[in-house]
């Protein structure tokens, strides 16, 4: 049940039960008020009564027992002498006294002779009387007066206690309504916003600087939220800006230091190779020392040249765009893979018009040759490889998909698979000389280009495919994780033509 529901009902719920103690009370309260006054009436009209009969020989016979003087309408008189009634009437309207049926007179009979004055039914026509009986000599006499006046009064202010409870009852369902919906507004925004803050995507430090709530009142309960909130999104959006500035720090880091790098990498390589060409005199182990050094140093450049390259793509450098063909960049790759690895049986299967998206030529041609290199590399020989390139399955644009009918990747493996540095294998990897940047290199790349890249392995069958949207303005600007940079972006992209039926190019040699 929402909060404003339950307030309104315990409003609701108060009023309706401290209305109905005041009625209660005011109803017994009256009763008994009245019948307070019906006694103080029936005792006046005992003692009439008593010295009526007193004045006229009481039991003398001749004597209009019935019709004691001064009793008001509706005064009940009965007389009795040893239980036997002798005079049992009620006076009418006008004054005429009216006789009483013989079960009226027998509840008579039964009354306390004591003065005081009790309830009794009479019986129907007659209804409930208040009497009092007293001792007169040797007889009885019993005085009454009718209750229908107080049950009459009390009925009237029951339906004007519930007349009233009800009109109550709704005035204060809307008045609470009003009350309620208006004082809980300012929750509700401060809701508004934590929930706004919630599908938020904190991917910037700026995504949090136009949320803010409104009611920042400190004297109001919701006010003090409302600010302790603000607050809370002004340190998170601190906390987001240092932990950008610093991964900005550690980029630069790697980008400044993968770059100064390169040049005494280059020197290495080059002395080394100079050393080897003017080889012919040194002893062997040093021929081969320098030959490690050399091969080592062409590892060690490309792992800098990854590194440069992921920090540039972090930083949302490096993408130039243009028009790609990557039914060339497959052929090219495919072609290449055999020749490196003739042991692997290399297939592609793309249509027999070109797939032209928009994008970094270079870098798709990397993407391409990282994950062929894993098929041959990551793989037995004789291990089947297949490049695909077809319309997406997952909406517009480009699936390019590498196979292989390799042992398959290890399920525990496959989350950190696009981590930088992660290999599944680090023992065999070390000896064919991987980092674990490429896959890392890969999905950095396809994100540049508003893409994504999925994997799915079992034993026989590895597949990654690589979405690469036509047109990656459109979706660099709708996909969150994406760098912002595009230099050099084609103004329009142009689209792939799937109306070739896609043809099964078998370069297998
Ligand atoms: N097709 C595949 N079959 C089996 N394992 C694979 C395959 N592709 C990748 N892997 C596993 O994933 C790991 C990470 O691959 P990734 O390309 O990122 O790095 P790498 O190939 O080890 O090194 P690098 O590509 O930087 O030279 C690999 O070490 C390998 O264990
Ligand atoms: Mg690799």
């Amino acid at each position: 049940m929402t909060l404003r529901r339950r307030l309104v009902l315990s409003i609701v719920a108060l009023v309706v039960a401290v209305s109905a103690v005041i009625g209660a009370g005011s109803i017994i309260a009256l009763s008994s008020i009245q019948t307070g006054a019906i006694d103080k009436q029936i005792t006046s009209a005992t003692h009439r009564a008593q010295r009526y009969l007193q004045q006229n020989q009481s039991g003398q016979p001749g004597i209009d027992l019935s019709r004691p003087s001064g009793q008001s309408a509706g005064t009940l008189t009965a007389y009795f002498v040893d239980g036997q009634v002798v005079v049992a009437s009620v006076l009418d309207e006008y004054g005429r006294p009216g006789a009483i049926t013989q079960s009226s007179a027998d509840a008579l009979d039964k009354v306390h002779v004591d003065g005081d004055p009790q309830t009794v039914d009479l019986g129907s026509g007659i209804g409930r009387y208040r009497v009092s009986a007293v001792n007169v000599g040797p007889a009885v006499l019993v005085v009454g007066l009718p209750m229908a006046p107080v049950y009459s009064s009390v009925w009237s202010l029951f339906w004007v206690v519930v007349i009233v409870v009800g009109a109550a009852l709704l005035a204060a369902s809307i008045v609470a309504a009003v009350v309620v919906r208006r004082s809980l507004r300012p929750l509700e925004r401060v809701a508004e916003t934590a929930s706004t803050v919630a599908r938020m995507p904190l991917d910037r430090s700026d995504a949090l600087d136009d949320v803010r709530v409104p009611d920042t009142d400190p004297r109001t309960e919701v006010g003090r939220v409302g600010s302790a909130f603000n607050r809370m999104l002004g340190h998170i959006g601190s906390a987001m800006q240092a932990r950008e500035r610093s991964e900005q720090k550690v980029r630069q880091f790697v980008a400044d230091a993968s770059h100064e790098l390169r040049t005494p990498l280059a020197s290495v390589r080059g002395y080394a190779e100079l050393t080897r060409r003017m080889g012919g005199d040194l002893p062997k182990d040093v021929v081969y020392a320098m030959s490690r050094i050399e091969s080592e140093s062409i590892r060690m450049t490309s792992m800098v040249e990854d590194l440069l390259l992921l920090a540039r793509l972090d930083e949302g450098r490096e993408i130039q765009f243009a028009d790609v063909d990557l039914t060339g960049l497959v052929l090219d790759a495919v072609n290449d893979a055999h020749a490196a690895s003739p042991d692997h049986v290399t297939e592609v299967d793309v249509p027999s018009s070109p797939v032209v998206v928009v994008g970094d030529a270079a870098r798709l041609h990397q993407v391409i040759v990282n994950l062929v290199t894993n098929a041959r590399t990551h793989t037995p020989e004789g291990t089947r490889i297949t490049v695909g390139l077809a319309p997406s399955q997952s909406g517009p644009g480009v699936d390019l998909t590498v196979r292989d009918t390799g042992q398959g990747i290890d399920p525990e493996f496959l989350p950190k698979l696009f981590e930088r540095f992660a290999r599944a294998d680090s023992s065999r990897s070390r000896t064919v000389g991987s980092t674990g940047l490429g896959l890392a290199i890969v999905d950095a790349v396809v994100q540049a280009h508003g893409g994504s890249v999925e994997v799915t392995s079992e034993p026989g069958d590895t597949v990654f495919t690589v979405h690469l949207p036509i047109d990656p303005a459109a979706a660099v600007s709708a996909g969150p994780d994406v760098p912002a940079g595009s230099a050099g972006r084609a103004a329009s992209a142009g689209a792939a033509d799937w109306s070739a039926t896609p043809a099964a190019v078998d370069t297998t040699h």
